[in-house]
């Protein structure tokens, strides 16, 4: 079986799943998995852990700029999956806890942020067959992604699916302010005034409340079937 030369990217709200979405299509197209919101989540906990944002979100600006030049974010597989590491260190635990969750939504509105996130998202596309997921990456990192997804789903289901996420990592959550995180990175994420969450006008809304992954899988074969002939 061949498959096209494609990028597919995945937008949508925080915690409609698409990660998860993404790493599965991802696989079952032989294709890379980028998961562009892990990448602002570790320019988040390198300004956490370095003093650069404090309680109220106010983030040191020349203090970032500079940490920006050097910092190292990457993605490496040891067999548990693609992991984020800065260096050597392996950031994947602590880069989902609510700490970072609840600065990420600033941090990824600053506009050097994000072109510095851009700048790792262009290098891996650039032999297209990936599948990245994030909130802009059908409208403006790649606009002209052969196939751009757009996910929502009920915002207590979503709410759900990340509690039970961080009960899983042995994280308690209170589903209240769960739910009250997403609704406030929802708000920030398409309001923002650089690469607001927006819908591309050309991306296909898949709202998954009430599905399974293997309908999700059964959905997007589908559609690739129709749109790219082999999949
Ligand atoms: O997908 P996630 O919840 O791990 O993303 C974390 C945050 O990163 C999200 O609140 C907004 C930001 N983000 C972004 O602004 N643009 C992207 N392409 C991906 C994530």
């Amino acid at each position: 079986m061949t498959t096209p030369d494609i990028i597919i990217a995945i937008d949508g709200y925080s915690s409609t799943g698409k990660s998860s979405f993404a790493k599965l299509v991802a696989a079952d197209m032989g294709y890379l998995y980028l998961d562009s919101g892990a990448l602002y989540r570790g320019v988040t906990l390198f300004a956490i852990e370095n003093g650069l944002i404090d309680e109220d979100c106010n983030i040191e600006m020349e203090g970032l700029m500079k940490g920006l030049v050097g910092l190292d974010l990457h993605f490496e597989n040891h067999g548990n999956g693609t992991e984020l590491y800065t260096g050597e260190r392996c950031i994947e635990k602590e880069i989902r806890t609510l700490a970072v969750s609840g600065k990420v939504s600033p941090i990824s509105a600053v506009a050097e942020v994000r072109n510095f996130v851009d700048s790792i998202l262009h290098a891996a596309g650039r032999n297209r067959r990936v599948v990245m997921d994030g909130r802009d990456i059908g409208t403006t990192v790649f606009p002209d992604a052969e196939l751009k997804i757009f996910m929502t789903a009920d915002p207590m289901v979503r709410a759900q699916r990340r509690a039970n996420e961080l009960k899983a990592k042995g994280e308690e959550a209170d589903i209240m302010e769960v739910l009250k995180n997403l609704q406030e990175r929802d708000y920030i994420d398409s309001h923002r005034e650089v690469s607001p969450l927006t819908q591309a006008p050309d991306a296909i809304v898949l709202d998954n409340s009430n599905m399974t992954f293997d309908d999700q899988m059964v959905w997007i074969k589908d559609l690739i079937e129709k749109k790219f002939g082999n999949a």
